[in-house]
């Protein structure tokens, strides 16, 4: 039995979409900041069951919910020469609606619980290609503070690594714009964007662009240049949407109303970006030294507006070492 718990990450370069369904191979790389906080806690047990059982915050996962959770259990079988069914318990404290992908943390603390239960020790970079399979986004959520997805070309080279940010604490600030479900999946919206929009070629080879411009701002340490590509990725990716056959549109009047009180708020002097991932929930990329201001700002402009604060934690960790069946 192993336990594991993973934190969510934020995409400041985003991913959207693969050149692989199967193997979730992206188009583009992507760069990305693992919060503090809302972790996902889960574990792994090996059973003498038929089949593989998974609960989570206490629901038992269906047969269809189950797949994406078996795929990975199945690559972590092959490679450990086990064939034992598990049972797989998890639990997220992400508020609900947040805007959060939980499936991030999920899959990045699933990788990382599983192999340890099947007495694998894998290196971070085997850990995340393995969390991959299950959720692109989860092979960041391996690692701790600014992250990188090499998109590679195979299963063995599109991985995450960690990044060095030289520049001030970076804090996330998470604006709750909506609490309705989201619509359209992140899967769902990908694959009809690859197929349909006549923007997505032109999206993936920008994107790609602005992961080199981003990997120049992290190294010169310079969160203004950063959070003005953070802006224009999460911008080129929702055109990308916008342009699909029938159009994905997930950010609302209120998501725009947002953007641009940020926007007022950097004319104002405040170091502040917005992005936004599959839904109408808006995250504002700022400094530590600025970030109870910006808080302050919208507080005042959008009352009811419900706002978390995190800065960057740390990658994926086993909380308890494999014991002794
Ligand atoms: O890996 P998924 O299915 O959680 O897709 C994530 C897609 C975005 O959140 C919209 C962008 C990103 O890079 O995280």
């Amino acid at each position: 039995m192993s336990t594991a718990v993973a934190q969510p990450n934020i995409a400041l370069i985003k991913y959207w979409g693969k050149v692989d369904e199967a193997l979730i191979i992206p188009a583009t790389d992507s760069v990305s900041l693992t919060l503090d906080g809302f972790p996902t806690t889960t574990t792994v047990t090996l059973t003498d069951d038929p089949i593989d059982v998974a609960v989570l915050n206490g629901v038992t996962l269906q047969t269809g919910e189950l797949g994406r959770i078996t795929r990975v259990l199945d690559r972590v079988r092959d490679l450990s020469g086990i064939r034992s069914s598990v049972a797989v318990e998890s639990t997220n404290t992400i508020p609900t609606a947040a805007g959060l992908a939980s499936s991030a943390a999920g899959f990045a603390a699933l990788a990382k619980a599983a192999s340890a239960a099947f007495g694998l020790d894998l290196a971070d970079r085997e850990v995340s290609r393995l969390a991959r399979i299950g959720s692109g986004s989860a092979s960041r959520s391996v690692f701790g503070g600014m992250v990188r997805w090499n998109r590679g070309n195979s299963d063995e080279t599109s991985y995450a690594e960690p990044l060095e940010w030289n520049g001030p604490e970076l804090m996330m600030v998470i604006a709750q714009v909506s609490t309705a479900r989201k619509t359209i999946s992140s899967r769902e919206g990908m694959t009809r964007t690859v197929n349909t929009s006549p923007f997505y070629d032109g999206w993936v080879s920008s994107n790609q662009q602005l992961v080199g411009r981003a990997l120049q701002a992290a190294a010169n340490g310079d969160e203004e240049t950063l959070g003005a590509l953070t802006e224009l990725s999460a911008m080129r990716m929702h055109a990308s949407m916008l342009g699909a056959e029938p159009p994905i549109r997930y950010l609302t009047s209120e998501s725009f109303a947002l953007i641009d009180a940020v926007a007022q708020l950097r004319a104002d002097g405040l170091t502040a970006y917005t992005t936004a991932d599959a839904g109408p929930n808006i995250k504002i990329l700022t400094t530590s030294t600025a970030g109870a201001a910006v808080v302050d700002e919208l507080t005042q402009r959008f009352p009811t507006l419900s706002l978390l604060t995190s800065t960057l934690g740390q990658g994926v960790y086993l909380h308890q070492e494999r014991t002794p069946q």
